[in-house]
């Protein structure tokens, strides 16, 4: 019996599936935007994503379809379901990974904690919430969003009057407070179509200019309630929504010491990269094995602390690949990931992992060798 897993999307995410697949005899096979994208070893098919000929060919060729994005409509989606397709995660619960709106609404029915928020589609409106909130807010389109692309902070409505102007008929965007955090949180939980469910620790990410730049796991001072929170939060979701696969829920930790969800991705997520090295089963494999319904992995930790320093933007004059006999020679105990993907300014082009018993050390280390691959 051989088992075939189909990834539509063709980013570093999917291409981080490959390692772990090839390792327990998965085939993997992915259909990707362009040639010559980030998974390119597995992409067997180039195309579009949203035309339901080219998915639903790709789809009846593997036992499960799962993403590297959460952009494939829902109308592509639900045919495939209707066709028979093993689709993990689902339309039912990708959608609240699709839309931010849908998000909120599904989340204060399930009672999890979250700023405050609502839909607006109007100048006024928006005027209104902000007046509501300390004269600030968040603004936010529901769907596309990307590494803080579709995300503003204003304090006047008519800053966002480019959005509301191109708003589609009966469409809205969302408006939060703008929250008062202490520091940003991850939860990421696996849960297989059969029920099982395993958490892994909740980790700090850091975020720099709306892109995430760094994570330590687990998160500092998170013993006890913290991690207790984070995890029955997580739970919460990945069952209320149904979610298979990977789930990332992001979190604020606020100044007054709750948690606040801020989103939701359903697959492995950038705040899961330092479980690669550092865990005993890495995001990627527990995502194959939740999709194909398999017995999960443990999660723990293999050391104390882990680290994850994101590689954005890379050198400008020459290629990643140039700099790694520096960072490999001078940091071999760090983890060294890169995406195949040309550098560009703040583009996401790979990471680096370290490990060990002293967090200060472990920084230390995880910077210093993404460093190397600095301009
Ligand atoms: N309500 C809020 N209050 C304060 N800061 C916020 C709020 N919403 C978002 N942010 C900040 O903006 C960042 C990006 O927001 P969000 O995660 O919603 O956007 P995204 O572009 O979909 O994210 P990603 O980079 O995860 O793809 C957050 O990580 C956080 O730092
Ligand atoms: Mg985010």
């Amino acid at each position: 019996m051989s088992v075939k897993v189909g990834v539509v999307g063709g980013g570093q995410l999917a291409r981080m599936m490959i390692a772990p697949a090839v390792e327990l005899g998965v085939e993997i096979t992915v259909l990707a935007e362009q040639p010559q994208m980030s998974a390119e070893r597995a992409a067997d098919e180039v195309g579009d994503y949203r035309d339901l000929d080219t998915v639903m060919a790709f789809a009846r060729a593997v036992d499960v379809v799962t993403f590297d994005h959460e952009h494939v409509p829902q109308d592509v989606l639900r045919a495939l379901v209707d066709a028979g397709v093993a689709v993990h995660p689902g339309p039912d619960a990708l959608i609240f990974a699709q839309d931010k709106l849908r998000m909120r609404a599904r989340l204060h029915e399930l009672g999890v904690p979250q700023p405050e928020w609502a839909a607006v589609s109007s100048v006024d409106e928006l005027q209104a919430f902000i007046d509501d909130h300390g004269g600030r807010a968040v603004v936010k389109t529901p769907r596309g969003g990307y590494d803080g692309k579709g995300v503003r902070v204003v304090e006047n409505a008519g800053d966002a009057d480019d959005w509301l102007a191109a708003l589609p008929e009966g469409d809205s965007l969302l408006a939060e407070e703008l929250v008062d955090f202490t520091r940003e949180l991850a939860q990421q939980i696996a849960r297989r179509p059969s029920g099982e469910r395993v958490p892994y620790p909740v980790v700090e990410t850091v975020q720099r200019g709306g892109v995430c730049a760094e994570v330590i796991a687990p998160a500092p001072r998170s013993g006890g309630r913290v991690s207790q929170v984070a995890a029955e939060i997580g739970a919460t979701i990945a069952e209320g929504l149904g979610v298979t696969g990977m789930l990332a829920v992001e979190l604020f930790e606020t100044t007054d010491e709750r948690l606040l969800v801020n989103e939701l991705a359903m697959r492995p997520h950038n705040s899961g990269h330092w479980s690669q090295d550092g865990a005993v089963t890495g995001q990627f494999e527990q995502h194959l094995r939740a999709v194909l319904d398999l017995p999960l992995g443990d999660p723990s930790p293999r050391q104390p602390w882990a680290v994850m320093v994101n590689i954005l933007g890379g050198p400008a004059s020459d290629s990643l690949e140039s700099r790694f006999p520096l960072a490999l020679g001078a940091h071999p105990s760090a983890k060294v990931h890169t995406y195949g993907k040309a550098p560009r300014p703040g583009r996401k082009v790979g990471h680096v992992n370290a490990f060990g018993d002293d967090l200060d050390a472990v920084v230390y280390e995880a910077r210093a060798a993404a460093e190397v691959f600095a301009d």
